[in-house]
């Protein structure tokens, strides 16, 4: 076993290596938004971070799609990366690592991994034959298929019979090493049903399944018998590995290992569950390499209750949709309306009624109206006070003062839309204290102590609120957190831990006040449907 030197405040974390055959969709979007919101939140409470991500570049599917537009199959990938690397910048994502299947290192980690592998005498030759989706690159059981052997995933594709000599991996061997290890550590698959999902399946019986294929040139060659290619899934899920190797390190298992390993959390979608929850840790187990500590697989993505795709026209443009509103109002939507686990829906009038309703109003004019009365009532300055000048039974200090420790829980438990909900109880709780406590009337009434003690509570509250949501909406936190007169920028991650420690900041009452507030301006403008 390699040894496992990593200290628990360090956090690694990766998104699934998305195919290139295309350009990212929402699905990649989605999966992509959580890492980082997760990856910011660890980063928030003190944790060394490292958020991987990347591409899947080799096997049948990409090499064919390269074909068709008359690109040698390198151009086509450095192609399509770009357009990954353009939605993370502009979706606000940040990454620590980018890992390509066709970095050179790559190689050198797979057939370190290949021969451990084979030195364990889990890998033999054997005929293969069956089913095979290019789509999923993947071997389908008859029963799996819809009519005429249509992919049920890619129902536009048919699978493709195949009978040819394929190394084979002994999934068979790990059968009881697999089941002990979901009985005893129940985490490793999250949410509980797909833990269920898979301990059914491994229940009924694992089949060795084949790492090779042969007529096709676009991968690695198994080292010795270079006829054959292997296979494009064993190949990637090392690319989480060789993403842990540093600049200029020499690529070996462990340097690579050395550090980061092992992942705290493997991110996916749910179709890819089998591939991390079953494969990946029975070839870990092989290699005798330690396993990761999570795999959690998120719903799909449907569009006004539709499934997305090509052949149904109606897929979602992620570049469109944050070129039209912005990155944390996509963002914000994600997280929010899906509970995660839960398959989800986008909807453009839900969208835009809840991005007006939470951001715009709730949000959005709370701090509007604050900063006004504030210039109004006590001459822009913020009062100074803090939580213990407040009275006990105040109902934002009785939110406030548990709220950094719920929220912090909702976040390690991955409930993010739950976290979300906590915050924006305590801003709606705000806006209804302005109302119901008037402070104008007060404030005419000659009551500026009172005032002062309202106008603060509230302030205390929004700052609370932006701090909270800042993994989610980091753009916007940092617009509120500056008209509130500091200068910290949520998007400086790295200096985050320093200028505003979750310790103080997560707490209500306890942050200095910032006695000369920034300039008032609105931190989210209402959106219209589109005509
Ligand atoms: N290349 C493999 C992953 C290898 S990881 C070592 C792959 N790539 S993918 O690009 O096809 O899919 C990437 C992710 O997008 C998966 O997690 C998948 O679940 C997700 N989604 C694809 N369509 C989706 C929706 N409609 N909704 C939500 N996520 C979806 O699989």
């Amino acid at each position: 076993m390699t040894d496992n030197k990593k200290d628990n405040r360090k956090f690694t974390l990766t998104t699934p290596l998305y195919y290139v055959n295309d350009i990212p969709h929402i699905g990649s979007a989605y999966t992509t938004i959580l890492a980082d919101v997760i990856a910011r939140c660890q980063k928030l409470q003190g944790d060394e971070v490292l958020l991987i991500t990347g591409t899947d570049e080799h096997g049948q599917k990409i090499q064919r799609t390269a074909q068709k537009k008359g690109l040698a199959p390198q151009d086509h990938c450095d192609q399509i990366v770009e357009s990954y690397r353009h939605l993370w910048e502009i979706l606000n994502i940040k990454y620590d690592r980018f890992s390509r299947t066709t970095d050179p290192r790559h190689q050198n980690i797979v057939k370190e991994f290949f021969q451990r592998v084979w030195d364990r005498g889990d890998i033999y030759l054997d005929q293969q034959k069956g089913w095979y989706c290019v789509a999923c690159e993947e071997f389908k059981e008859e029963r799996e298929l819809l009519e005429n052997h249509h992919c049920s995933i890619h129902t536009n594709q048919k699978a493709e019979w195949r009978d040819e000599a394929n190394y084979f991996f002994r999934l068979s061997n790990y059968q009881q090493q697999l089941e002990e290890l979901y009985q005893n550590r129940p985490d490793f698959i999250q949410p509980e049903s797909r833990r269920n999902e898979v301990v059914n399946f491994v229940k009924q019986g694992l089949k060795d399944f084949s790492i090779s294929r042969v007529n096709l040139d676009w991968g690695f060659p198994v080292p010795n018998d270079p006829e054959h290619t292997i296979y494009v899934w064993f190949d990637a899920l090392l690319g989480y590995v060789t993403a842990l190797l540093e600049t200029g390190e020499e690529a070996t298992l462990e340097n690579a290992l050395s550090k980061w390993w092992p992942i705290n959390l493997h991110l996916i979608g749910k179709d890819i569950l089998r591939f991390h929850a079953v494969y990946w840790p029975a070839m870990l187990i092989s290699a005798g390499v330690p396993l990761p500590e999570k795999v959690f697989g998120h719903g799909f993505l449907t569009k006004d209750g539709q499934k997305m795709g090509k052949s149904v026209g109606n897929t979602l443009n992620p570049v469109d949709l944050v070129n039209r509103y912005g990155a944390d109002a996509v963002r914000y939507y994600f997280i929010k309306e899906i509970e995660l686990g839960k398959d989800g829906d986008f909807n453009e009038e839900r969208f835009i009624s809840i991005l007006n309703a939470d951001l715009a109003n709730d949000l959005g004019n709370l701090l509007n109206r604050t900063l006004g009365m504030i210039q109004k009532y006590c001459q822009g300055e913020a009062p100074r006070l803090t939580g213990e000048n407040i009275a006990q039974d105040n109902r934002l200090r009785e939110i406030g003062v548990n709220l950094g420790q719920e929220v912090r829980k909702s976040y390690q438990d991955l409930q993010l839309s739950l976290a979300c909900e906590k915050i924006f109880n305590l801003i709606r709780a705000s806006n209804k204290f302005i109302d119901e406590s008037a402070p104008w009337s007060l404030y005419k009434q000659g009551k500026q102590s009172e005032v002062e003690q309202i106008l603060y509570a509230v302030l205390e509250s929004v700052r609370l609120s932006a701090y909270l949501l800042s993994p989610i909406i980091p753009d916007i936190s940092t617009k509120i957190y500056q008209q509130l007169g500091f200068t910290i920028n949520f998007n400086e991650t790295n200096k985050l831990n320093e200028e505003a420690t979750f310790e103080l900041h997560s707490q209500w009452g306890v942050v200095p006040t910032n006695a000369t507030l920034g300039k008032p301006e609105p931190v989210f403008s209402k959106l219209d449907l589109p005509t």
